[in-house]
C-alpha cells in the first residue's frame, strides 16, 4: 500500500516578520525540505510572538496537520513565549525531541542552550518548536525528519512508509 501523506503546517513566530520590518528567511529554507512526495503543506503562518496568538494558531492548525513545526520565540526575550503556549495545550510532553535537538546543536553553537523549545503531541499532531534561525530551524528541521514517519505513524495510525517493529 502507498505510503499516506503526513501533513505539515509551519508558523513563523515572530513580532517583525509579522510587522514586515524584516523579511521571514526561515519559511524559504525549510520548505524545500518538504518537497518530498510524502508530505503535503498545509500552510505557512507568520504570527507575533504573542501567547494567544500563538495558542489559537496551533489549535486550528493541529485539526488539519500531522505535523506543526514552530519557528521562533524560544529563547530568554520578554516576548518569547512559544513554549509556554505549546506546553499551555496541555498534549502530551515528548521531552526526548526538545533534548535531542538541543543536544545536536550545541555541536553547532554554545547559544543552543539557550533555545528553551519543547515537543508536545496534541490532538494527534506532533508540535515542534524550533528556534528562530534560518540555520537553527533548517538543521533542527534536517535532524528531526528521520524520526518523523514513525513518529506520525505513532500518532496517528496512518500508513507512514515509518520502520515496522
Ligand atoms: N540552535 C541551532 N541549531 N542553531 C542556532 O543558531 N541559536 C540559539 C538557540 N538555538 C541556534 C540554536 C540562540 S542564539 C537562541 S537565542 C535560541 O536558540 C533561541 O532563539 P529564538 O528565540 O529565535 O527561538
Amino acid at each position: 500500500m502507498a505510503a499516506e501523506k503526513i501533513s505539515v503546517s509551519l508558523v513563523i513566530v515572530s513580532d517583525r516578520a509579522h510587522t514586515g520590518r524584516r523579511m521571514d528567511e526561515t519559511a524559504p529554507a525549510l520548505l524545500p525540505l518538504f518537497s518530498e512526495s510524502h508530505y503535503r503543506l498545509v500552510t505557512v503562518t507568520v504570527i507575533p510572538d504573542d501567547y494567544e496568538a500563538i495558542r489559537k494558531t496551533l489549535i486550528v492548525l493541529s485539526s488539519q496537520s500531522d505535523l506543526i513545526l514552530t519557528s521562533g520565540g524560544t529563547g530568554l526575550s520578554p516576548r518569547d513565549v512559544t513554549p509556554e503556549a505549546t506546553e499551555g495545550l496541555a498534549g502530551k510532553p515528548v521531552p526526548g525531541i526538545a533534548e535531542f535537538l538541543r543536544r545536536k546543536s550545541q555541536e553547532s553553537t554554545p547559544f543552543a542552550v539557550l533555545s528553551r523549545g519543547t515537543a508536545v503531541v496534541y490532538n494527534q499532531t506532533l508540535i515542534v518548536n524550533l528556534p528562530g534561525s534560518p540555520k537553527g530551524s533548517k538543521d533542527c528541521t534536517e535532524w528531526l525528519l528521520p524520526l518523523i514517519p514513525h513518529a506520525v505513524s505513532q500518532i496517528t495510525g496512518k500508513e507512514t512508509g515509518g520502520p515496522e517493529h
